[in-house]
């Protein structure tokens, strides 16, 4: 099973990068590229870059590169085949038949969960909508003020109150009772097998590619737990997943911002209502790995739970997370008493949208009154505490006019001076040590600048190299050229790969294509070294002359006794490339080097 070379060029050129990125990471232009957070690797400061022009992909700081393709591969931990079918399906390519057979790289046990859940997803949504079976459900649902195209976009659903329902629906489908019992979609009790979900209303719960990969079913009469969700398995972690991210997604990057909810309800009701850039946990606290996965797409994520003190304390919980992963974090204020659906089911969208939404308060302002609560302020002793707690929190405030307006309203509310406090602020900043907050600013231009400055740590015939083979990259007039006239003499082992690689690329009469090019390389170690190479910014019409004098480097270092400096580059090189015994016969080399450089003196 192959898919043809056109089709999968077609593929390429239908799937922009910069597109299919950006529904991963929030991609800001800086100068011709594209920058953002890297999504292999933690990073604070945006070292992934993406060139429209080259359609790659780089990271400066993981060293992870390729193009489109290998980008779905890497994202999803998809095979080549999975990717391109993904790939294909958002561009809407028909793939020929045979190729949608093979899906083998995810374990046969999760494609078997997967289709179990997708068969049950449209079983409960068919018996809610349309059947007597679901009519409880469906009432229940209607009653809490669902419109149909609602419950038909999250699937709801409805398990029926028969113990053998699923069970037998699943087996005739060919499913084993092990694996559903495994999978938590059939539960074991007193040594009988029944369904799990009997008599609630079901929320699927979809992964960032919309597949069911959970549910949460929620009580409509009589005992239990309010909520049963799925229990943890290969596909459902719930400290990785948010409820409606794949929905939420395109809004989330449109506006540069998320609302964070508790309950699916609540994230229903709200999308219902036009707020369309929700996720919700699925009833567990927020996870740093969520927070990191918010934070590729946004800088501001809004909170918005429930009001009672549970809520407040998860609200401050979730804050801490979201601002350890580098996001702004807003508070959105409800009536007391109410959640965000039944605010909604009281005062309708649009009171919601601009008195709950848009009216958020920041996090400031929203750990000043949390403190409050903490202490007993007509104590002395505490109110003390609470004015040296705020002011320490003041002190992380970047903008200084926010900084200014709360320390003045705690200096008239408690009496104390303007001076105090400002020197408080100052001791707490010294004390945090100033630099963090520096490498935070202006975080972008800065990093791209070190970027490409790294070159300078290496000797100049390693950038001359490096700088032809960009060229040669995307002109197949240059690599002529070179290829007449240094053939495979690089210095550096990988660029003598990459040179022969790409002499036989353009022979074989493929165009200047970095993405396609990379595409041809097996070797991961290469692939990251040229899109690397790809990213270096180059001049737009390079002379022959410039050409003539790159070689002249390069040759003058092949022919040269080779330096110290070069030596002890090249060992570097080795051990990055786990050769030790390659790196202990340069280092020979270079002691013998030194010996001799000593007798001469
Ligand atoms: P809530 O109790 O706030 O429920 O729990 P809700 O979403 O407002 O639901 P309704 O409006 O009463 O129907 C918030 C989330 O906590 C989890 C669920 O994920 C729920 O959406 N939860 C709650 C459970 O997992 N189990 C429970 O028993 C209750
Ligand atoms: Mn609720």
């Amino acid at each position: 099973m192959t898919i043809q070379e056109e089709t999968i060029a077609e593929i390429r050129t239908t799937n922009d990068i910069v597109d299919v990125v950006s529904e991963y990471v929030q991609l800001k232009k800086q100068g011709r590229n594209f920058f953002g957070l890297c999504p292999f690797h933690n990073e604070k400061t945006p070292s992934f870059s993406v060139t429209q022009e080259k359609q790659i992909f780089h990271c400066f700081g993981c060293g992870k590169g390729g193009n489109v393709i290998t980008f779905i591969m890497e994202m999803e931990g998809f095979n080549f085949i999975e990717a391109i079918q993904l790939l294909a399906r958002r561009s809407g390519i028909q793939l020929p038949k045979s190729s949608l057979q093979q899906r083998k790289s995810s374990s046969g046990e999760s494609q078997n969960l997967l289709s179990a859940y997708e068969w049950l997803t449209k079983l409960y949504h068919h018996l809610l909508r349309h059947t007597k079976d679901g009519e409880e459900g469906y009432q229940y649902i209607k009653d809490r003020g669902l419109t149909d195209e609602t419950i038909d976009i999250f699937q709801l659903g409805f398990s029926p109150n028969v113990k053998n329902f699923t069970a037998t629906f699943l087996e005739k489908k060919g499913f084993h009772r092990q694996l559903l019992v495994k999978s938590g979609i059939l539960t074991e009790k007193d040594h009988q097998v029944i369904d799990r979900f009997q008599g609630r209303v079901i929320f699927p719960i979809r992964n960032h590619l919309g597949k069911t990969v959970g549910f949460g079913g929620r009580m409509i009469s009589g005992e239990g737990p309010k909520y049963l969700n799925s229990s943890e398995n290969s596909l459902f972690h719930k400290g990785n997943l948010l409820y409606n991210f794949d929905l939420a997604r395109k809004y989330i990057r449109k506006q540069n911002e998320v609302v964070l909810f508790e309950g699916y309800m609540d994230v229903i009701a709200s999308y219902q209502a036009g707020v369309k850039n929700v996720v919700a946990t699925l009833g567990t606290a927020l996870t740093i790995k969520q927070a990191r996965m918010l934070r590729r797409y946004v800088d501001t994520v809004i909170i918005c739970f429930d009001t009672d003190q549970a809520g407040i304390e998860g609200t401050f919980k979730a804050a801490k997370i979201l601002r350890k992963a580098g996001c702004e974090v807003k508070v959105a204020q409800l009536e007391d008493g109410l959640d965000p659906d039944s605010y909604i089911v009281k005062y309708g969208a649009n009171s919601f949208q601009q008195k709950v939404i848009e009216a958020s308060e920041t996090f400031v302002s929203f750990y000043i009154n949390y403190l409050k609560g903490t202490f007993n302020l007509s104590l002395e002793g505490d109110r003390i505490k609470y004015i040296e707690k705020v002011t320490k929190q003041l002190a992380t405030v970047k903008s200084s006019i926010e900084r200014e307006y709360y320390l003045r309203a705690l200096s008239k509310q408690y009496d104390v001076s303007m001076e105090t406090l400002l020197r408080e602020v100052e001791k707490f900043q010294q004390q945090r040590g100033l630099q963090k907050d520096k490498s935070y600013q202006g975080s972008y231009t800065n990093n791209v600048r070190k970027i490409y400055q790294s070159k300078k740590l290496r000797p100049a015939y390693h950038n001359a190299e490096r700088q032809l083979i960009a060229y040669m990259l995307q002109d197949r007039w240059i690599t002529d050229k070179v290829q007449e006239e240094l053939g495979a003499s690089f210095n550096v082992d990988d660029h003598k790969i990459i040179a022969t690689h790409l002499y036989a690329f353009y022979e074989e009469g493929q165009p200047a294509d970095v993405s396609l090019f990379v595409e041809r390389l097996e070797e991961e170690r290469l692939k990251k070294l040229v899109t690397e190479i790809a990213m270096i910014p180059l001049v737009e019409n390079i002379s022959e002359q410039e050409i003539a004098d790159y070689m002249r480097v390069i040759q003058a270092e092949t022919t040269a006794v080779p330096s110290i400096e070069s030596l002890k580059e090249q060992q570097k090189i080795a051990e990055q490339q786990q050769n030790p015994l390659k790196a202990a016969e340069i280092a020979m080399q270079i002691i013998e080097l030194q010996k001799e450089l000593k007798q001469l003196n």
